[in-house]
């Protein structure tokens, strides 16, 4: 690269910070797959004008709108809720619409492509039914035996705040899909699911518990965890995966929750 060429980035990149607008060349090095035209995956490059303030969905959008229809991806709210735009860009799990062009280093490529350990679909969407799957198989809902409250279930904050940080999960998939045991074969429930059993097992108000950590007590539940805290690190809510695991197989051993 030139030097006036590094010096129009650079001061691009500050001026991402003083908060005026001014665009750099990206290169997105994206890996696309698509069954009905290949069996193999490549990488293409896409070259954008984009503001470094601007996010990895932004220039998503950029390519499908004005470069390649076909480029396949998953998107909803676009603002770090709805989960569905969990994608590894450099070689990280993270949600497109919460990372910013400047923080991943614009001058150089970008790469993007679909999460592992889920058959890709088509580009940067995977078959997330096996995912949901074996939320579905935790039970992630209030389980009651009879004694309806004419009122809301009181609880207080103490036992409110047990399971705070497992409430926060959107079921992106970026913590399974990070998860080396879960790359292996598959089987494995998977960080996603065991948080969101977390999330109900030690609800007061909830008595399903035991039910729920017979389910993980399976050869494919929780023990299978190797904790490697690639889920922690992936998990773009900040939540604390790995202790919420390792909180599970406490519960499992003392049957406290
Ligand atoms: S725990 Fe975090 S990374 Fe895993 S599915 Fe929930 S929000 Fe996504
Ligand atoms: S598009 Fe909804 S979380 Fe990114």
């Amino acid at each position: 690269m030139s030097t006036s060429t590094l010096e129009k980035h650079s001061k691009a990149l500050d001026a991402a910070d003083d908060g005026a607008s001014h665009t750099i060349t990206i290169t997105l090095r994206i890996r696309r797959f698509n069954p009905e035209v290949s069996e193999d995956a490549t990488w293409q490059d896409f070259q954008l004008e984009m503001d470094p303030k601007e996010r990895v969905l932004d220039a998503l959008h950029k390519v499908k709108w004005e470069q390649d229809g076909t480029l396949t991806f998953r998107r909803s709210c676009a603002h770090g809720i709805c989960g569905s735009d969990a994608m590894r860009i450099n070689g990280k799990n993270r949600l497109a619409c919460k990372t910013l062009l400047k923080d991943i280093n614009p001058e150089k490529p970008i790469t993007v492509e679909a999460i592992k350990g889920l058959t890709v679909l088509k580009d940067l969407v995977v078959d997330m039914e096996p995912f949901f799957q074996a939320y579905r198989d935790v039970m992630p809902f209030l389980i009651t035996t009879g004694n309806e409250p004419t009122r809301e279930r009181l609880q207080s904050a103490e036992d409110r705040e047990r399971f705070d940080d497992t409430t926060k999960c959107i079921l992106c998939a970026a913590c399974t899909s990070s998860c080396p045991v879960f790359w292996n074969d598959g089987q494995y429930f998977g960080p996603a699911a065991i948080v969101n059993a977390h999330r109900f097992i030690f609800d007061s108000r909830d008595e399903g518990g035991e039910q729920r950590l017979e389910i993980l007590n399976d050869k494919d539940g929780v023990w299978r965890c190797r904790t490697t805290f690639n889920c922690t690190d992936a998990c773009p809510r900040g939540i604390e995966v790995t202790k919420a695991i390792q909180e599970v197989k406490r519960a499992l051993i003392t049957r406290r929750f």
